[in-house]
């Protein structure tokens, strides 16, 4: 049995993941493909306890190196006790944010730079990486304007704009490394014109036909 595809999602707040992730779900699901969906800290009852306590405020302050590893037991668990089993059963993986993440938010934002999360990438993931990784891209006071309509900031998303200027430059530094597998998307214009983008890359990278 051919193994089934693992896409994630990733972009700082506000650029759409959710209403994209659903746009993509139900373009596998049209070509006859498919997915579970699952989402980044979490996904296990384990990985959701650990993305409490990531987010909640009652842990401001918190070592970037303990939110690092804690993204990354996160990850070990969702890895083992969910994406790979269906990976290997040939059931394609949608994710809601993965290592990308990491490099942009604790790499990046955190400034913990590149080698330790590769350290931990190859340690946790082995040779495992998605087969395309889409980032939602758009300047930062547009992605904060539009989630600053939504429910109150949790303890990541109320870092400044210049934390979220590197987690964003970050994500776009990665895509350019490894181009053939993430692409980048522009999420700052009509959401019509988003989709068209989407569609496109995931023709491109053969994620459907
Ligand atoms: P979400 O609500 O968009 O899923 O985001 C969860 C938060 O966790 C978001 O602020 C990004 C952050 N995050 C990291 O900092 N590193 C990671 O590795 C992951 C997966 C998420």
């Amino acid at each position: 049995m051919s193994k089934g595809k693992f896409i994630t999602l990733e972009g700082i707040e506000g650029v759409g993941k959710t209403t994209n992730r659903e746009y993509i779900r139900e373009l596998l699901l049209k070509n006859g493909k498919p997915c579970i969906e699952t989402r980044e800290p979490g996904g296990t009852p384990l990985g959701e306890a650990l993305r409490e306590m990531l987010l909640e405020h009652k842990h401001e302050g918190m070592s970037a190196d303990a939110e690092l590893l804690m993204m990354f037991a996160a990850r070990a668990e969702h890895l083992h006790k969910v994406i790979i089993p269906a990976l290997n059963a040939g059931t394609n993986v949608l994710c809601d944010r993965f290592t990308e993440a990491t490099y942009a938010y604790q790499g990046g934002g955190r400034e913990l730079g590149m080698e330790k999360i590769a350290d931990l990438e190859n340690w946790v993931q082995g040779d495992l990486r998605p087969d395309l990784t889409v980032v939602l891209d758009a300047p930062v006071d547009i992605g904060r304007e539009r989630a600053g309509k939504r429910s109150a900031p949790d303890r990541i998303e109320k870092e400044k704009n210049d934390f979220f200027d590197k987690v964003r430059n970050t994500y776009l530094e990665q895509a350019k490394q490894h181009p053939e597998r993430i692409a980048v998307v522009d999420a700052s214009v009509e959401l019509e014109q988003v989709q068209q983008q989407i569609y496109d890359v995931l023709l491109n990278y053969r994620i459907i036909e």
